[in-house]
């Protein structure tokens, strides 16, 4: 039988639950990150010379996040590396670890080296290149993920003049 969705409480205890702390305070160590990146790397890369882990508070239940409303991932480009222009609904905030590149959003285009911070806003193109012939592209990037799939509005869409996809997957008991 399905759960009922619906539930009554009383305002105060409601106000009570507002109060306690969503997540606890928390750290991803750059060593734990980079070992986990090798091993991704090696077995799952998300496309050819690219791929990235994701930073998950447990905290924050099915939404993965690195709090309840952002996700957060740090992504390698191999050296010489085009990622392929795509689009989505959550904005991307890119923090540059290592590297230089330069990336295409709506047209724009923004070059960045270590240090540098960069946005891509909501259902902005965007695309990424590593410039270099030699060193790897790491893009520390804060997505808002959560708050797009709390409200069902997450959709994506790759390429130029593909269709664009709503990004819901159906619900597990
Ligand atoms: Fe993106």
């Amino acid at each position: 039988m399905t759960k009922p969705a619906a539930k009554l409480i009383n305002y105060k205890e409601f106000l009570q639950k507002s109060e306690e702390p969503a997540v606890r305070a928390n750290i991803w160590k750059w060593r734990d990150i980079d070992q986990k990146l090798k091993e991704v790397s090696a077995k799952d890369p998300l496309s050819d010379g690219r791929w990235a882990v994701s930073l998950v508070h447990e905290d924050t239940g099915k939404a993965f996040g690195v709090s309840p409303s952002l996700n957060m991932l740090v992504q390698v480009f191999e050296p010489g590396k085009h990622a392929k222009r795509h689009r989505h609904s959550n904005f991307a905030i890119f923090i540059v670890r290592q590297g230089t590149g330069y990336s295409i959003i709506d047209g724009e285009k923004i070059e960045w080296e270590a240090g540098d911070v960069f946005f891509a806003p909501p259902w902005a193109q965007h695309e990424h290149c590593n410039t270099s012939t030699t060193e790897q592209a790491v893009l520390y990037t804060v997505q808002d993920v959560p708050t797009v799939t709390s409200n069902g509005v997450w959709f994506f869409q790759g390429s130029e003049g593909t269709g664009f996809q709503h990004r819901v997957a159906e619900r597990k008991e």
